[in-house]
């Protein structure tokens, strides 16, 4: 399947959370052994959201990345690269824009839901309407066949899909494939309040917190609300704690729960015993984050290697894309 090529980004939002890394990360690990495998970090999307404030943008860029590699992503394996190195991008965006109707824009269910969500900032701009329109040209100029997203981005994938149709009829070359998703998992994980996991509601495990933290956190979980006293009958259905025992603590689910059921176990000990199969768990991700960290300029590295071999990809599909629309105007072909 290595003929095959799988495609996905992420906005940089700096340190990724366990949501991240269930919901899409653990994903790309798998891939990258299955697929040819592009994965990039969306710094222009980002912009679109967040143009006024761009000072954290480098940290944000830089910290992803090294949580990707610690997480298992191989520069080996996949090409791992930035958005906003890749010019071409940008261009196909720009030729796309020409040929997208307003109206599919428009009634994008993500633009109506940010529009109305995010109130405190300006998103009524040209950009932001394109958002998905630039998604598109992301995943068309590699002819990615397969999209790893979460559902929340089906929306796009379709918009993505219904845009190659429309150019490949224009211009009539069967030229762009049409992307399919590979949809990961629902969300898993909840965060520490029960709500779900996002660090803007501050209950988000980090990826790469340490083991003091990832104890901290823990014990502030919410469980059950029945459970007042240590022996009270729990149920584990309802408890933020054992939602992550499914995860972090598989072999003893079963064990967990029912001593959960019969009071035999406290909420305080039961988080202890989660708090350190959590630590186990993440203790290869954590130790490999130690090493990145050390060597400044190695991540910077493996971003301009895979810049140079995504520009290659991007380059040539340019120029077909120019052939195709006959706009090469100067060309001798
Ligand atoms: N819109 C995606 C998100 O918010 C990020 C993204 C940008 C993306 N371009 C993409 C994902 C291309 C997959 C393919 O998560």
């Amino acid at each position: 399947m290595k003929n095959q090529t799988v495609l996905s980004g992420m906005r940089p939002t700096g340190l990724l959370h366990l949501g991240n890394y269930f919901g899409a990360l653990e994903n790309w690990i798998r891939l990258q052994n299955e697929y040819r495998c592009l994965f990039f970090v969306a710094d222009w999307h980002a912009l679109t959201t967040g143009y006024e404030d761009t000072s954290n943008f480098k940290d944000n860029i830089t910290n992803m990345v090294i949580d990707w590699l610690s997480a298992g992503l191989d520069p080996e394996k996949c090409v791992i690269f930035l958005q906003s190195s890749i010019k071409e991008h940008a261009e196909l965006h720009l030729l796309f824009s020409m040929i997208v109707p307003l109206p599919w824009l428009y009634r994008c269910p993500t633009y109506k839901d940010q529009i109305s969500q995010l109130k405190d900032k300006n998103i009524t701009t040209y950009g932001f309407l394109g958002y998905p329109c630039l998604q598109a040209a992301d995943i068309l100029i590699y002819k990615a066949n397969y999209v790893p997203v979460g559902e929340d981005q089906l929306p796009h994938l379709e918009l993505t899909r219904e845009i190659a149709r429309r150019f490949n009829y224009l211009y009539n070359k069967q030229l762009f494939p049409e992307p399919q998703p590979i949809l990961t998992e629902a969300k898993l994980l909840p965060g520490t309040d029960g709500r779900k996991m996002s660090k803007s509601y501050n209950n988000a495990v980090l990826l790469t917190d340490s083991p003091e933290e990832i104890r901290k956190k823990v014990s502030t979980m919410i469980t059950d609300p029945a459970r007042i006293r240590k022996n009270d009958p729990g149920h584990p259905e309802v408890c933020t704690v054992f939602a992550f025992h499914k995860v972090f603590n598989k072999e003893s689910v079963a064990e967990v729960e029912s001593q959960c059921r019969k009071g035999a176990i406290g909420c305080v000990q039961c988080k202890k015993n989660l708090a350190e199969k959590m630590i186990e768990y993440l203790a290869p991700i954590y130790e490999k984050k130690q090493t990145l960290i050390n060597k400044p300029g190695y991540v910077k590295e493996i971003i301009e290697n895979g810049n140079k071999e995504a520009r290659k990809i991007a380059k040539e599909t340019m120029e077909e894309v120019r052939n195709t629309m006959k706009i090469d105007w100067l060309s001798d072909k």
